[in-house]
């Protein structure tokens, strides 16, 4: 579990919190300058690093017990055993609380979407400068069509997130992992949400990042006053069973009620349809919108980037 917990944080290509946090500072200092300029108070900065919350840091090989001497892209390692992938229906919500935490970013965004949406996005890990205007027009007709990007659009914005850093990525993962997979989108909202802890407290997307670990955690820490409905008692039993089961045998539903049926991970629709763990709502348009993009346009790696 704890090596699964680990494979799952690296493998994405998640960008920090404080990078939010000093977007302020960077739009009023610079205009054109690397995204890495947003890492502050650390030298000799090519590469993420472990200064930011979440993006992958490689290690050299010759660093004391590195863990991730390679991209997580490039990786053969394919082990076998089973792998439980759950994700939260808003993930990406995580990424929104906070901006709209910070009204000078929020109004940064709705005013200037094409010179903002890249940052927040981290694209130039990815994708070719050169491209990443291009991109960010194909994002803002997907996502938004003709809408402004904001409040009034909480629930677009939350998907692109969802999608860039937690969707396109657990269905990639699942696709080249060499043992079985099975992924739940998890759909339910416990009485209780980090979102109400997040920014302003104002999100209301959700289940968001996190919140599937309410039905494992009481977490009093940060919900002292929590109190349950029957129904939040009873997917919170259902989560238990499945990661019961999950455990005693690899596979989340022997062992427990919930019902499935399988999914077609070719036809990019990976998410297994049980309830409460999934909405009518099929997200396979947007994973499409992502493949399209990644085969359009050139992609490079962390440690790759003459691509460009
Ligand atoms: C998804 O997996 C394929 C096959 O390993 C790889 O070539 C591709 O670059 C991956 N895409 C992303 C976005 O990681
Ligand atoms: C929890 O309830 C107590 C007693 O009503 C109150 O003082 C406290 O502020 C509450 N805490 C939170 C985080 O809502």
């Amino acid at each position: 579990m704890h090596h699964f917990l680990r494979h799952w944080t690296w493998y994405f290509n998640f960008f920090a919190l404080h990078i939010i946090l000093n977007l302020i500072v960077y739009f009023s200092s610079m205009n054109s300058k690397s995204l890495m300029l947003l890492f502050p108070a650390q030298n000799d900065i090519e590469k993420p690093t472990t200064g930011t919350l979440w993006a992958p840091t490689i290690e050299p090989k010759s660093s004391p017990s590195p863990y991730l001497t390679i991209d997580p892209k490039l990786a053969t390692f394919r082990p076998n055993y089973p792998w439980l992938n759950i994700i939260n229906a808003a993930d990406g919500g995580v990424y929104v609380a906070y901006i709209f935490g910070e009204p000078d970013l929020e109004n940064l965004l709705a005013e200037n979407p094409k010179l903002v949406l890249p940052v927040l996005l981290s694209l130039d890990f990815e994708f070719c400068a050169d491209d990443i205007p291009e991109i960010v027009n194909r994002i803002l007709t997907f996502y938004f069509g003709d809408l402004p990007v904001g409040r009034s659009t909480e629930s677009q914005l939350v998907n692109l997130f969802s999608d860039y850093f937690f969707f396109t990525g657990v269905e990639n993962a699942s696709l080249n992992y060499g043992g079985e997979v099975s992924v739940y989108r998890y759909t339910y909202i416990q009485s209780v949400t980090f979102n109400s802890l997040r920014g302003d407290g104002s999100l209301r997307a959700a289940p968001t990042h996190s919140d599937v670990l309410l039905n494992f955690f009481p977490d009093l820490k940060n919900f002292p006053n929590r109190t349950y409905t029957e129904k939040d008692v009873e997917v919170s039993k259902l989560m238990v069973e499945a990661l019961v089961s999950f455990i005693e045998d690899g596979n989340p539903t022997k062992f427990s009620s919930i019902k499935w049926s399988p999914s077609d991970l070719t036809e990019n629709e990976i998410y297994q349809k049980a309830e409460p763990f999934l909405q009518e709502q099929c997200i396979s348009e947007r994973l499409q919108f992502w493949s399209t993009i990644r085969a359009e346009f050139r992609t490079k790696t962390l440690t790759d980037s003459q691509i460009c």
